[in-house]
């Protein structure tokens, strides 16, 4: 398992045996949905990303990437996560960010890596999180070229909410959304 994902996997623990329904946004060859979706048999997943050329090229190799590159990651990911087909629901949104209707107990962002691109993610999501759950970012203060903006914007929507930002392995940021009774 990558760093990222047992970070993520540490968190979903949270919710014990719990049937719960998750939001990856970004999953390019579905590694981390197939971990998450093996680690949690209760878990219902959301697989966001349209698979398609990016509008515009940025420091990130992906933008760079055709429709044929594009298309064999999405082939992947349906591999990758055939042995949940039940439990998987494959989201390609075409032009804008897409969320799952309903509740979500946890969303793991790591699409674009540009600070509007991370704010409007975290932004469309945090009102589908359920009060307990949280919405993590991944590529939080890594260093990388294309990442650099990533802690900014995170941090920044951290302060729009009114919640603090913690930050743990792989890169991983996450913020948690108070239940009720907090
Ligand atoms: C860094 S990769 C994701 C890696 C994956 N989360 C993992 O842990 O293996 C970024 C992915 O974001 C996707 N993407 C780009 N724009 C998006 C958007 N607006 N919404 C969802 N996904 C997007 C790209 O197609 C690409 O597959």
């Amino acid at each position: 398992m990558e760093p990222r994902q047992e970070q993520l996997v540490s968190l979903i623990r949270r919710f014990g045996d719990a049937q719960i329904v998750g939001a990856e946004v970004g999953v390019l060859h579905g590694e981390t949905s197939a971990v998450l979706l093996r680690e949690f048999p209760e878990l219902t997943l959301y697989m966001i990303d349209p698979w398609q050329p990016y509008p515009q090229q940025t420091a990130d190799t992906i933008s760079r990437w055709g429709a044929a590159q594009h298309e064999a990651a999405f082939q992947k990911s349906i591999k990758a996560t055939k042995f949940a087909a039940s439990r998987r629901i494959i989201l390609r949104p075409v032009g804008c960010s897409a969320s799952a209707p309903g509740g979500l107990d946890f969303a793991f962002i790591d699409a674009q890596h540009d600070y509007d691109s991370v704010s409007s993610d975290f932004r469309f999501s945090w009102p589908q999180i359920s009060g307990g759950g949280f919405i993590a970012g991944h590529d939080y203060d890594n260093p990388g070229p294309s990442t650099l903006e990533v802690k900014a914007a995170i941090d920044d929507f951290g302060a729009e909410v009114n919640r603090p930002v913690h930050s743990g392995d792989g890169y991983v940021a996450w913020i948690d959304k108070p239940s009720r009774k907090d």
